[in-house]
């Protein structure tokens, strides 16, 4: 009797533990893909001031929606334990520094000024000039900015 508790015990702590780990692998999968969304949005919009494509309101608008919704989600996507660094199953080009867990309070404000300077952006870009200095800002003082302290890029 004792020892199918324990055996039931200890197969539910391996099923809990393995829940966990496919749980962080869920979560860096999804602010993975909100970050190479954002890549991939702001790559259109530099685009449009590279004159590679055309100017399109529309499309400048999707781009600054899909920066404040990776602003809202990103900060509840760094829970204890999930680092990704090299060794993980889920290491990749790029992972978040330790400062994340270390610094987590400005970590997160930054996710804030990002959602309030994509919200500002929106508002005021109507051109390919108001979108040049909309945009510029938001990837130095944001992206760039974020990136310099709290993101690793892996060499070779
Ligand atoms: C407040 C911090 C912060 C801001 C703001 C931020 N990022 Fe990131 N970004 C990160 C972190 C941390 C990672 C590493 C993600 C991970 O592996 O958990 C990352 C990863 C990325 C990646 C690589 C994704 C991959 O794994 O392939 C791209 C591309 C990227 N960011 C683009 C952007 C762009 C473009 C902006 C601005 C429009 C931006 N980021 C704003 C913190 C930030």
């Amino acid at each position: 009797m004792i020892r199918t508790i324990s055996a039931v015990a200890s197969v539910a702590a391996i099923a809990l533990g393995l829940s966990v780990a496919i749980a962080q692998q869920d979560v860096i999968k999804t602010r993975k893909d909100l970050m190479k969304a954002n890549g991939d949005q702001a790559k259109i919009g530099a685009d449009m001031i590279k004159g590679a494509k055309p100017f399109d309101l529309a499309a400048v608008h999707k781009m600054f929606a899909a920066f404040q919704n990776a602003a809202q989600k990103m900060p509840d996507l760094y829970p204890a334990g999930s680092q990704n660094e090299s060794g993980s199953p889920v290491a990749d080009k790029f992972s978040p520094t330790d400062k994340v867990w270390s610094d987590m309070a400005d970590f997160k404000s930054r996710f804030a000024k990002f959602a309030n300077d994509a919200k500002a952006a929106d508002a005021s870009v109507k051109d390919v000039d108001t979108l040049k200095a909309a945009l510029g800002n938001i990837g130095k003082n944001d992206c760039g900015a974020c990136h310099r302290i709290y993101r690793v890029e892996k060499k070779g």
